[in-house]
């Protein structure tokens, strides 16, 4: 495994690689590395010839400045985890050398055909634009032929499908399912700032979701929604920011059963000050 900082180093090492045919699998990260990250990086080493994980705290998606600085950073204790699991390489840029200043100062610009304008996109805005801008910018660089994306981040999934669309990137995007601890909790970088009460309080919200399955096509849309959310804010210490029930293809809200042959319901909870994110294929 090889530690790069350079985008012009890497550059240049797997267009040696890519001359020799070898098909390059990439997985795009924030670092702070978990077994559902780590779960990726063995299917982008297992699918492919060569694989690059990118360890990279990106600032221009976060807006929220105190969520940017305590994000946890050990490229270090990453760099390991991804060695054991047979990475070729890891790419981890410093903000000043990967970014101009024109790049960190202004919102980045993409039509988003309506896809930021629901969900994180309401609470978070512009953190899009951000994911856009880096994930576009690695692949430029990396120029993958097959790059790996959680179902857990659905939304972002969404979005990263369009932009190899428009920005007509020659890329597979493979959509990973979410990887989950035994009990239901979808792994997250953010479970490490529970406490045990909490994680344990967590869990409802994958139990709640599956249980809610049963009920599809039984009562409507609206209904499933409000019990949904009223059965996991009965948790004390649980509170649902949003969940929307939405066609998995353009993240529109659906009125009725009927509205999409492909349903997932995508939901944000806040147990404490903690913001967990989670979905379920309901149709
Ligand atoms: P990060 O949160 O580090 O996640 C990196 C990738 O791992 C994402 O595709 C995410 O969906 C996936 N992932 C995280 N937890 C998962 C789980 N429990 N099961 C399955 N997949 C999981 O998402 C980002 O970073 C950033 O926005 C990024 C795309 C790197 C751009 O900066």
């Amino acid at each position: 495994m090889q530690l790069i900082k350079s985008a012009s180093e890497l550059k240049s090492l797997l267009s040696e690689a890519r001359r020799g045919g070898k098909s390059v699998g990439f997985l795009p990260t924030m670092g702070a590395l978990h077994e559902g990250h780590l779960t990726l990086a063995r299917r982008a080493v297992s699918e492919n010839d060569i694989s690059v994980v990118s360890v990279f705290v990106n600032p221009t998606q976060f807006n929220n400045k105190v969520d940017l600085e305590t994000y946890p950073r050990n490229v270090a204790e990453d760099a390991r985890k991804l060695s054991e699991v047979g990475v070729n390489f890891v790419f981890a840029p410093v903000v000043e050398e990967f970014y101009s200043k024109d790049e960190l100062n202004n919102r980045f610009q993409f039509d988003f055909g309506g896809l930021d304008q629901v969900m994180e996109g309401k609470f978070r805005p512009g953190h899009f634009n951000g994911v856009v801008q880096v994930v576009s910018k690695l692949f430029s660089i990396v120029e993958p032929t097959k790059a790996y994306f959680g179902e857990k981040d659905f939304q972002q999934l969404a979005i990263i499908r369009r932009m190899v669309k428009v920005m007509n990137f020659n890329i597979e995007i493979v959509g990973c399912p979410i990887v989950r601890q035994v009990d239901g909790l979808a792994l997250s970088s953010r479970n490490a700032l529970l406490s045990d009460d909490q994680r344990q309080l967590a869990t409802n919200i994958h139990a709640v979701l599956s249980e809610s399955v049963q009920f599809v096509g039984q009562t409507s849309v609206q209904e499933l929604h409000n019990s949904t959310i009223a059965a996991i804010n009965r948790h004390d210490g649980l509170e649902v920011e949003y969940y929307d029930i939405v066609d998995g293809l353009t993240l529109k809200s659906i009125g009725r059963w009927d509205d999409s042959d492909y349903i997932v319901g995508c939901i944000t909870v806040y147990c404490g000050k903690v913001r967990l994110i989670d979905n379920i294929r309901l149709k």
